[in-house]
C-alpha cells in the first residue's frame, strides 16, 4: 500500500518562442511513504478559452483522492471519469485534468517500485520516437520566409521530419509549401499537412490535388470535425492516409469502423492520461490502424509521459508530435527532456523520469490567464486570419 495524503496543484505560465504565453497546472501527489508523483496539466490555452478555478480544483481532487493506495489504478479511473466525463470534444478541459493526475499516479506507481512508466507499460519496442517538428500556420506574406528560417534551423539542429499546419490562407499554404521544396528538395519529410477541421473535406480534398506533388506522408484532419464520411473521402479520393485526433474510446471506435483514417492520433491532453490511451490503442491494433503519439505541446513533464508511451506501443509507427521542450523557453523541471536526431527520448526513470526544480517551478508560478495579445492565435483553431 501507499496511500495518498495530497494533491497539490501549481497554475503556471511558460511563453513560447513565438511569443504565445501557454498555461498549465503542475501536479503533485505525495503519499504516505514519503513519495511525490509529479503530472501536467497541460496548455490550457485550446479553445474553449476560459480557465479552470485552479483551488477549486484542488479541493475536489483532494476530496476523491486522498486515503486512495496508489495502486487502486481501477478505482482511481473510475472516480475521475465520473467526475470528469468525456465531453465528446478534443476540446475538453476535463480529459486534461484526468491526464494531469493519471500520468502523476503512473509516475509515483514507478518511482514506488523503482522502475521506469516504460518498464510498466511493457518495455521499449524502440529506443526513442521519431518526431515531427511543427510549422505554424501562414497568416501573413511575411510568415513564410520567417517558417523557411525555422526549418532551416531545425534541419541543422537533426530534424528532417515537419509538419506543416494549413487551412487558414490557402495562397500563403501553397505558396510556403512551394517554397519549402524549392529551398529545401528532399532533405526535408513532410510528415503532415494539418489541416485542424478548419475546412470541409471539399475544400480540402481541392487544396490536396493543388498541391499533391509535393509529397506529404499524411494529412490530418482533413474535413470539419466529426465528419466521419468527409475523412473517408479525402481518404479514397486522394489516396493520401488520413489521420484524426481522437478525445474517449468510443470516438476511435467509430473512426475505425467507418473506414474513416488511417492514423489514429493519441494525444494524452485529449484522452485523459495514459490509462485512456492504452484503450485506444488496443482499438487502433484491433482495427489494424496505425497511432501517432498527439500533443497539445507539453512541458516536460507530459512530454516525458508521451515518450514512455511512445516508445512502448508497437502501433506507434508515426512520427510523433510533442516537442514543447522546444518551443517554451522556461519549464519546471530540473532536467529536461532529451532530444536526438529528431527524436525524443522516454526519461531513464523510474516513475516518469523527471524532477520539479521547485525554483522554476516557483518562477513560473502565476494565476492562468489568457494572452489577448497578437500572438493569440498563433495556435488558431478557429483560424480565421486577422
Ligand atoms: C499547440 O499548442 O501548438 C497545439 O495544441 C496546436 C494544435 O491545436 O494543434
Ligand atoms: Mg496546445
Amino acid at each position: 500500500m501507499s496511500v495518498i495524503t495530497a494533491v497539490r496543484l501549481t497554475s503556471v505560465n511558460t511563453p513560447r518562442s513565438t511569443g504565445l504565453v501557454c498555461g498549465h497546472v503542475i501536479v503533485e501527489i505525495d503519499t504516505d511513504d514519503g513519495l511525490v508523483g509529479v503530472g501536467e496539466m497541460s496548455d490550457f490555452q485550446h479553445l474553449p478559452r476560459f480557465h479552470v478555478d485552479v483551488a477549486d480544483l484542488q479541493r475536489s481532487l483532494t476530496a476523491m483522492l486522498v486515503g486512495l493506495d496508489i495502486w487502486a489504478a481501477n478505482a482511481a479511473t473510475r472516480v475521475l471519469e465520473e467526475a470528469f466525463p468525456s465531453a465528446g470534444s478534443l476540446y475538453d478541459k476535463g480529459a486534461v485534468i484526468r491526464c494531469g493526475i493519471d500520468i502523476a499516479l503512473w509516475d509515483l506507481r514507478g518511482k514506488v517500485s523503482g522502475r521506469s512508466v516504460s518498464d510498466l507499460l511493457g518495455g521499449q519496442v524502440r529506443p526513442s520516437l521519431p518526431v515531427a517538428y511543427p510549422i505554424f500556420r501562414q497568416r501573413t506574406p511575411a510568415d513564410i520566409e520567417a517558417n523557411l528560417e525555422v526549418v532551416g534551423a531545425r534541419l541543422a539542429e537533426g530534424f528532417t521530419m515537419f509538419r506543416v499546419y494549413v487551412g487558414g490562407r490557402l495562397d500563403l499554404d501553397e505558396e510556403f509549401l512551394r517554397a519549402l521544396r524549392d529551398r529545401f528538395g528532399e532533405t526535408v519529410q513532410l510528415k503532415s499537412l494539418d489541416f485542424s477541421n478548419l475546412l470541409d473535406s471539399t475544400q480540402a480534398i481541392r487544396f490536396i490535388e493543388r498541391t499533391i506533388e509535393l509529397d506529404y506522408a499524411l494529412v490530418e484532419a482533413p474535413a470539419r470535425a466529426g465528419d466521419l464520411a468527409g475523412l473517408g473521402e479525402v481518404r479514397r479520393r486522394t489516396l493520401i492516409p488520413v489521420s484524426e485526433h481522437v478525445y474517449d474510446g468510443a470516438a476511435g471506435l467509430r473512426l475505425a469502423a467507418a473506414g474513416a483514417v488511417d492514423v489514429l492520433n493519441v494525444g494524452l491532453f485529449a484522452l485523459g492520461g495514459l490509462t485512456a490511451a492504452l484503450r485506444v490503442i488496443s482499438i487502433a491494433e484491433a482495427a489494424g490502424l496505425a497511432c501517432l503519439i498527439g500533443t497539445t505541446q507539453e512541458l516536460a513533464i507530459g512530454t516525458a509521459a508521451a515518450a514512455h508511451l511512445g516508445v512502448t506501443s508497437a502501433a506507434a509507427t508515426v512520427a510523433a508530435d510533442p516537442v514543447g521542450p522546444l518551443l517554451y523557453t522556461a519549464d519546471v523541471v530540473k532536467e529536461q527532456v532529451e532530444y536526438r536526431d529528431g527524436s525524443v527520448l522516454a526519461p531513464s526513470g523510474p516513475g516518469l523520469g523527471v524532477e520539479i526544480d521547485q525554483h522554476r517551478l516557483a518562477e513560473a508560478a502565476g494565476p492562468l490567464q489568457w494572452d489577448v495579445g497578437a500572438t493569440t492565435n498563433i495556435v488558431d483553431r478557429v483560424g480565421r486570419p486577422s
